[in-house]
């Protein structure tokens, strides 16, 4: 009989915790109702007692959630979990999940406190929760370099005191997997009543091994796998749950496990997930990376037009690839446009928000002969910044380079409603153009990354930039999509400087 494995999406809650990735709660709406729809069991909204703002996230999400689980994150005290209770209560299917470190490290120089002291606040936790809901997950966090003894003792007691999934991470990324399927074999041998929970594994991708230390965890009896949307987490970010979820699915003869997931919506959930918290996705990325099924090689195409399974152990078209073939144009009316986003989820708040995104496709379809699902994405990606704050608003820019003398940029920018201009040379067009920017914002950012990707192929595709900036300890992801690499690095400079302008904050308590 095939077993179920259970995917937890945490891309809400570790992921937001990458640099710059932190959502609003219009964004984490957006990504919830996507990952509902790729059918994940469990959606981590967040850590409702991190902030107000991550509160209503996670209440929002609750809300709005109706086929996957909504879980909120507590640390193991009374405040917390009381805040994770309340922001699930209108879910209908709730889960608190409680954590608190076991590791000899952490207890003594994080937590000041002693083993017995440890169990008592995670059993005190579990009990509290339980006046939420029924369906309560604890952590213990660095198990990895915990001792087991401790480990099956805690367990044991979380287990009386009522939780009902075990989660077993690996905090730092150290463990390899021979070690890492060992310790869940011998924690669901050694725990009494082991039977009676499901075992998870959380783990992070430090040397590289999340996904393959989460797979032998499950090979060794784990049946809820923790994971995110492109790996995106703390660090180097936690197991990738495409990844997760499409080598149980191609190796179904190992594993014999069946998820709920609708693989075809993995790469447009990706792709969401990568416009939304601005970090792209490399183009060798497994599953969802551009040249993930692209065969360069001579001697790989004759096979693949031969037989295509002689190089290729997945379909492109079964994780998502090529399902947005419907295109628009610049014939294309309002209707269809609604019709097209109303395909992909996305709503507006007002009509005159939806006319200004029509606004914007009319230009785009003047520069761009077909519009793709991924356009429209970032189309509304912009209009959503515009519902955030839009302090600082590109009205126009110039840029000239030639060969031979040094770029130079003019722009034109609304600041609160005031029209500023400047004119600045640069290594580079676009460099000249932030030089242009900074010279009106004198903001003292520090731009810590510049990327741009296309989002659709050929050259008349629109690029999406991102850059990181920061200042005073924040951290944000601007992006700007454009034909135009120039301006849309402009709009991603904005963008940054809105987010940053924006009184929008939130901490990150567990660290
Ligand atoms: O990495 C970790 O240990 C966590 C826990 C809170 C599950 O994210
Ligand atoms: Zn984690």
């Amino acid at each position: 009989m095939t077993d179920k494995l259970i995917i937890f999406d945490t891309t809400l809650r570790d992921g937001e915790q990458s640099p710059g990735a932190s959502m609003t709660r219009e964004m984490k709406i957006r990504v919830a109702r996507q990952l509902e729809k790729l059918g994940v069991d469990v959606i981590e909204a967040g850590f409702a007692a991190a902030s107000q703002g991550d509160f209503e996230a996670v209440k929002a999400v609750a809300e709005i959630v109706k086929n996957s689980t909504v879980c909120s994150l507590a640390r193991a005290g009374e405040v917390d979990v009381r805040r994770a209770g309340e922001a699930i209560r209108p879910a209908k299917s709730g889960r608190i999940h409680t954590f608190i470190a076991t590791s000899p490290i952490h207890m003594q120089h994080k937590l000041r406190m002693n083993e017995d002291q440890v169990v008592e606040r995670a059993v005190a936790a579990v009990k509290l929760a339980l006046e939420y809901t029924d369906n309560v997950e604890f952590s213990a966090e660095d198990a990895v370099r915990s001792d087991m003894d401790f480990l099956v003792r805690i367990f044991d007691e979380v287990i009386k005191a009522g939780a009902t999934t075990l989660n077993v991470p690996d905090t730092v990324g150290y463990s390899i997997p021979a070690a890492w399927g060992e310790r869940i074999r011998q924690l669901i041998a050694r725990v009494p009543n082991s039977g009676k929970v499901i075992w998870s594994t959380h783990c992070h991708n430090d040397l590289g091994l999340a996904v393959a230390n989460s797979l032998s965890a499950v090979i060794n009896g784990a049946r809820q796998v923790e994971c995110t949307i492109n790996g995106l987490g703390e660090r180097a970010g936690n197991a990738a749950l495409e990844e997760v979820v499409m080598t149980v699915r191609t190796r179904r003869d190992l594993f014999n496990l069946a998820t709920r997931i609708d693989t075809t919506q993995i790469v447009p959930t990706s792709k969401l997930v990568s416009s939304i918290t601005g970090y792209p996705v490399q183009p060798n990325k497994a599953i969802v990376g551009a040249n993930a099924f692209a065969h360069e090689s001579g001697i790989h195409q004759d096979g693949v037009l031969k037989h295509r399974e002689t190089y290729e152990i997945m379909r492109a078209e079964d994780v998502g690839w090529n399902a947005n073939k419907l295109t628009l144009g610049k014939l294309s009316g309002r209707n269809a446009l609604r019709q097209r986003f109303s395909a992909l989820d996305i709503e507006f708040a007002t009509e005159e928000m939806f006319n200004a995104a029509f606004q914007r496709f009319k230009e785009l379809a003047d520069r761009k002969h077909e519009i793709f699902d991924e356009d429209l994405q970032a189309l509304v990606s912009d209009e959503e910044v515009a519902k955030v704050s839009e302090h600082f608003h590109l009205l126009s820019l110039r840029a000239h380079s030639e060969t031979g003398i040094l770029p130079v940029a003019k722009v034109v920018v609304n600041i609160g409603g005031v029209r500023h201009e400047a004119e600045a040379e640069g290594g580079g067009p676009v460099d000249a153009t932030f030089q242009a920017i900074e010279k009106i914002v004198h903001s003292g950012t520090e731009l810590q990354l510049y990327s741009v990707n296309n989002i659709t192929s050929g050259t008349d595709a629109q690029g999406e930039v991102t850059v990181r900036l920061a200042k005073g300890g924040r951290i944000v992801n601007g992006q700007g999509a454009d034909t135009d690499i120039v301006v849309a690095s402009a709009k991603a400079y904005l963008n940054g400087l809105n987010k940053l302008h924006s009184k929008q904050e939130r901490s990150h308590p567990q660290l």
